[in-house]
């Protein structure tokens, strides 16, 4: 042992580095980037060996970091594979890391980053799946709170010890960024100022969403789309599982089955449905195939490093996969989108894209369920070329960065659509998320609600799981209590494996139909909050579904609660299935919304904050319909007699929104000795709403008791109390 390593031995043991053959690497620079935002950057860092696919743009220093700044990272290197270390101080609650399984609380919890197609989430005990988020949040005993961000998208562990939080990654040095702010929602803001938020959605995609693996031809799917209609359940969206196709070649449609995609998707429209296909990363490997045959001419597809084209196993055989790190391969897929969209077809579900290969040339450990590790990537643009172990973590978030722009540029005046499984941290930019297959089982239905929770505080709001459980059959019992909680979570879905039960609300006979509409009806009622609230996550990144530990951060009680969750600031939701949750102190008033909800043991029990002003519309069976017929403003003062609460409007898709065709009002309730005055007392936007809400209906709840009082938003409403 030289005295060099002598002293680093020293150093690690004394430092507390988990990895002791590791050698410690110096800072080139630590600065602030943002407000109370720190970016850390290790000698010998080269954006050409590590580039930033996380960050929504390049960062600009703002000086000098304070004196009194205390998170300062490690950076580590061993054999040429750099890590870093954030050691903690005292008692720190972390969250964060994504996608993942196991408790909200991640104190002690230990996940891979490498994107796996893992159904039942079954792969390495489900520590890895099918996204990568290098971030985790800490919040400390006195509610002030701080996240940390690893830039790098190499194939790594996360580890969130109580006393340090780990990163080690297989590949070069990366930058860090440390938030340190005085509350989780301030830490969660700095991380969307680093890594941008969602775009607006149109409001048909907040509506509750039909899918099975899938409705196989036209016939079953009008089917499906006709017996909601008959019988009275609300539901905006059906979808075209891989079965459309023709032969899983993406963009083409079957020539029976799905013969005339134009009059299907006219039809469903006509009815009040939006239609979501999916399209897949996998390219069938036939030369007659015109998506084939132009992706060979603009020579787009991930090659081998004999020059060799790639080729591995998916749904149609023998694939082609193009490499989405080169900007023509992007531009030449986003192209494809046209014709196909111009079918009428209103969103897109891009599946498969970790991306999942089926094949076994390659021995497990070489490739890991997808291409062998060495596969090279051509990059260009901002991205140096690099192997498939730098860019796997991101082929999901390139390829919906492409789907995105190309159905933007297709159908320039609506909001695009897109759903993706597979994301890394940042890609919230371009698709909402699902969590994967599931199973239909109790476990995964309790999983699901921190599984949602955890990717809202990694700055994904617009999520949801397989409702009902995607594999295996689903139980009625199990059906009607998933829903009971699962219609009110921000993406709400229903699916189905293959081979599975029917799973749609009145496929387990009429008493759990029963159900499910009331659970539907309620998440419509809920329309008019839930815009809101996603216009809110679009503008400040804030999770539309939160842990109760948000409201109010400094309440230890709080931090582990993972059965019961927060819609925005206002509305606790307690599924049916939770045994004594932990719940935040202060005025929750009990909120009901459909007639017979108290008595359906499936529905989850909600809580309106007290203070607080929650809007809400009238039964409707899709987004399209009037919401506002009369808009229902649930009203629940504080201990000094006051609430508040916003409305968000707009046309519910486009980007008039943008050049101020939208309202953005502020209601306020006031009591004064025997009566409360309830009134719009702020309004953002330019669009007149008058004419579009004429009717107002007021529930007031107050100490346990109800009032009502109606009137119009130029007037206010007066309500007596006694
Ligand atoms: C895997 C997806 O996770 C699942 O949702 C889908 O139904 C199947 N692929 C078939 O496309």
């Amino acid at each position: 042992m030289n005295l060099k390593s002598i002293l680093y031995t020293v150093f690690f043991l004394s430092v507390g580095i988990a990895d002791a053959g590791a050698q410690e690497v110096s800072l080139l620079k630590s600065e602030l980037v943002g407000d109370r935002i720190a970016q850390f950057i290790p000698k010998g860092f080269d954006k050409t060996r590590t580039p930033s696919l996380i960050l929504a743009a390049e960062l600009k220093s703002k000086g000098k970091l304070p004196s009194d700044w205390s998170l300062i990272p490690e950076f580590t290197l061993k054999n040429n594979k750099a890590g870093a270390v954030l050691h903690l101080k005292g008692e720190v609650s972390l969250y964060g890391g994504g996608e993942v399984t196991g408790p909200l609380l991640r104190n002690g919890q230990a996940i891979k980053l490498w994107n796996t197609d893992t159904g039942a989430y079954s792969v390495e005990g489900g520590k890895r799946l099918y996204q990568t988020h290098p971030w985790v949040m800490g919040v400390r005993p006195d509610g002030s709170a701080f996240g940390i961000i690893f830039d790098s998208t190499w194939k790594a562990e996360l580890i969130t010890n109580s006393d340090k939080i780990i990163y080690n990654s297989e590949g070069a040095l990366f930058r860090i960024y440390i938030i340190d702010r005085k509350s989780p929602q301030e830490v969660i803001k700095g991380l969307s100022e680093l890594t941008g938020t969602i775009k607006l959605p149109p409001r048909w995609a907040l509506g509750y969403h039909q899918c099975r693996f899938s409705y196989d031809s036209e016939k079953r799917v009008m089917e499906i789309a006709d017996t909601f209609r008959e019988k009275k359940i609300p539901c905006d969206v059906i979808w075209m599982d891989i079965d459309y196709m023709q032969g899983y070649r993406v963009f083409t449609f079957d020539s029976i089955r799905f013969r005339n995609p134009k009059v299907l998707n006219d039809n469903l429209h006509k009815k009040g449905f939006r239609a979501v296909y999916m399209i897949d990363p996998g390219v069938k490997a036939d030369k007659e195939y015109s998506v084939y045959k132009t992706g060979t001419q603009n020579d787009v597809w991930v090659k081998q490093n004999n020059g060799e084209e790639y080729h591995g196993k998916v749904w149609p055989g023998d694939c082609a996969f193009p490499d989405f790190t080169n900007p023509e391969a992007r531009k030449w897929w986003g192209g494809l989108y046209k014709d196909f969209l111009s079918t009428g077809i209103d969103g897109v579900w891009n599946d498969m894209n970790e991306p999942a290969v089926n094949d076994n040339d390659f021995p497990e450990d070489k490739r890991l369920g997808t291409m062998p590790y060495d596969t090279p990537h051509k990059g260009g643009g901002n991205l140096p070329q690099g192997s498939h172990l730098l860019y796997h973590n991101a082929y999901g978030r390139l390829m919906v960065e492409a789907s995105y722009d190309g159905i933007l540029k297709s159908n320039p005046t609506k909001r695009p659509f897109l759903l993706t499984r597979s994301n890394l941290l940042g890609g919230q930019r371009y698709a909402a998320t699902w969590t994967g297959d599931n199973f239909a089982g109790w476990d995964h239905l309790k999983l699901s609600v921190p599984m949602s929770l955890t990717l809202g505080l990694s700055g994904q709001p617009f999520n949801g799981p397989d409702i009902g459980g995607f594999l295996g059959d689903t139980s009625g019992d199990l059906w009607a209590n998933w829903l009971g909680f699962g219609a009110l979570m921000p993406f709400a879905r229903g699916h189905a494996c293959a081979g599975t039960n029917n799973k749609e609300p009145w496929a387990y006979g009429p008493e759990i139909e029963k159900t499910s509409r009331i659970a539907l009806e309620r998440r419509y009622r809920l329309l008019p909050y839930l815009y809101t609230l996603f216009y809110e996550s679009s503008k400040t990144g804030m999770p539309v579904m939160a842990p109760v530990f948000f409201a109010d951060s400094k309440d230890s009680r709080l931090r582990a609660e993972e059965q019961a969750f927060l819609l925005g600031e206002s509305l606790l939701v307690i599924p049916a299935f939770a045994k004594d949750p932990i719940l935040p102190s202060g005025i929750w008033e009990e909120l009901n919304l459909i007639e017979g909800e108290e008595q359906d043991k499936y529905q989850a029990k909600l809580r309106i904050k007290g203070g607080s002003i929650i809007p809400a519309g009238a039964i409707i069976q899709n987004a399209g319909e009037n919401s506002f017929d009369p808009l229902s403003l649930y009203v629940c003062p504080d201990q000094n007699g006051n609430a508040i609460g916003e409305l968000y409007v707009d046309s519910g898709d486009g980007f008039g929104f943008q050049k101020g065709d939208y309202a953005l009002v502020t209601f306020t309730a006031e009591k004064k000795k025997d009566s409360v005055l309830v009134k719009a007392t702020g309004k953002l936007g330019k669009r007149n709403i008058d004419q579009e809400i004429t009717k107002i209906k007021v529930q007031l709840l107050l100490d346990g008791k109800t009032y009502q009082g109606s009137g119009t938003l130029k007037d206010g409403i007066t309500i007596a109390v006694n």
